[in-house]
C-alpha cells in the first residue's frame, strides 16, 4: 500500500556528512522524498517529539543530543513505505542492526543512532503533523 512516513537524519549522521548518503539509499529503494527540512530542533521540539518517551530514563540525554546540531527531516512515499524505511535504518541498536543497514554504518550507540523512522500508520501520520503542514505536503497519496 502506498503511505507516507516521517524520517529524520540524526544529528551524529549530519555532522557526518552523511545526508546525501542516506537519500540516496531512500530513493535506491523506491521511496520518494515528498517534503523536507534541515533545521535545528530546540530542545523543548525535541522534547515535544518524543513526549511518549518522557518517562524513560534517556529522555534528558536523547532530547539533549537530538537539539545539539541540525537534524534532516523528511517525508518519505511509497509502497509500505514505514517497513521499508525501517528495513533501511536497521535495529535501533547499530550493535544489533544488519550490514548494510544505515544504522550500522553511521550510528555511535543505541541513542545516537543516526536515523529515525515513524514506527506505524497512526505514528507516521502524527510524526509528519508535528513538523510538516498541509501546505507542504503534495495532497493526494
Ligand atoms: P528513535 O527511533 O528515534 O526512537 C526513540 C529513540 O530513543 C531511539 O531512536 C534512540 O535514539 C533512543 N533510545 C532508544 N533506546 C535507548 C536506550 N536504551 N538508551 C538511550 N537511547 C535510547
Amino acid at each position: 500500500m502506498k503511505e507516507r512516513t516521517l524520517s529524520i537524519i540524526k544529528p551524529d549522521a549530519v555532522k557526518k556528512n552523511a545526508i546525501g548518503d542516506i537519500l540516496r539509499r531512500f530513493e535506491n529503494a523506491g521511496l520518494t522524498i515528498v517534503a523536507a527540512k534541515l533545521t535545528t530542533l530546540s530542545k523543548a521540539q525535541a522534547q515535544g517529539f518524543y513526549a511518549v518517551h518522557k518517562e524513560r530514563p534517556f529522555f534528558d540525554s536523547l532530547t539533549t543530543f537530538m537539539s545539539s546540531g541540525p537534524v534532516l527531516i523528511s517525508v518519505l512515499e511509497g509502497e509500505d513505505a514505514i517497513q521499508t524505511n525501517r528495513r533501511l535504518m536497521g535495529a535501533t541498536d547499530p550493535a544489533k542492526a544488519d550490514a548494510g543497514t544505515i544504522r550500522k554504518d553511521w550510528a555511535t550507540d543505541v541513542e545516537k543512532n543516526a536515523a529515525h523512522g515513524s514506527d506505524g500508520p497512526d505514528t507516521a501520520k502524527w510524526e509528519i503533523g508535528y513538523f510538516f503542514s498541509e501546505m507542504d505536503l503534495p495532497n493526494r497519496l
